[in-house]
């Protein structure tokens, strides 16, 4: 099986995961990426009655059937489910997101959920995080001085040349960067001054991981 049809297949079973409890007045949060797409086509195709959704992309928010209202965070107390891909994930249910870039309203959203269901393909496991480059939003004048310290943390930082995330900022990716404590340098790279955001996402895990694979799909949670 292809990865795009386990991509599908985990947005699928997300999708009926949390019909069952989907409300008149809940809140849907929508992450980024190709895994994301195809939970949105599941969206767009059983036009539920909810009070609306909350994008954390400008290109998710493209996607969205106009049968929903496209809500901002600040307009809703709270998301009920928020679903979203990732391109990690450990046993912790720990994450590094942001391949897409729009890590930063990803883990906003994430951070105001009840319930985050992260849908990925057995691909993306892994024992120990940082064999994916760690993305890392930053604010353009602090590029290099924040590059400098990630060398010192032992990373090589390679600048997303071109990219600029919806919020107007640039991405740095932090290749062969030792995440032997997801929690801790999660906090200690946010402490760099400039630095917006970055991709480890730890202190907001996921709830669920819903994984496929050529045989079969695991719900963990
Ligand atoms: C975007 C993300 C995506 O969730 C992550 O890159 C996975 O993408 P895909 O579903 O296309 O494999 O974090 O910022």
């Amino acid at each position: 099986m292809n990865q795009d049809l386990k991509k599908e297949k985990s947005a699928k079973e997300a999708f009926s995961f949390i019909e069952k409890d989907i409300k008149k007045d809940s809140v849907i949060g929508i992450g980024t990426g190709t895994t994301t797409n195809f939970f949105i086509e599941e969206l767009n195709k059983a036009r539920l009655h909810v009070k609306g959704v909350v994008c954390s992309s400008d290109a998710s928010e493209k996607l969205i059937d106009s049968s929903y209202e496209v809500l901002s965070l600040n307009e809703v107390h709270s998301i009920d489910f928020y679903i979203d891909g990732a391109d990690e994930y450990n046993d912790r249910k720990e994450l590094i997101k942001g391949g897409g870039g729009a890590l930063t309203r990803e883990k906003i959203l994430a951070y105001s959920s009840d319930i985050f269901v992260c849908i990925v393909d057995e691909s993306k496991y892994t024992d120990l995080l940082g064999k994916f480059p760690l993305p890392i939003e930053v604010i353009e004048i602090a590029r290099s001085a924040i590059s400098r310290e990630l060398m010192k943390m032992g990373g090589k930082p390679i600048f997303r040349n071109g990219f600029i995330s919806d919020n107007g900022n640039q991405i740095i990716d932090i290749h062969n960067l030792p995440i032997d404590i997801p929690y801790d340098l999660e906090a200690k790279l946010n402490n760099i001054p400039g630095v917006v955001e970055n991709g480890i996402f730890a202190n907001r895990k996921a709830d669920v991981i819903i994984c496929s694979t050529d045989s079969s799909i695991e719900i963990i949670q």
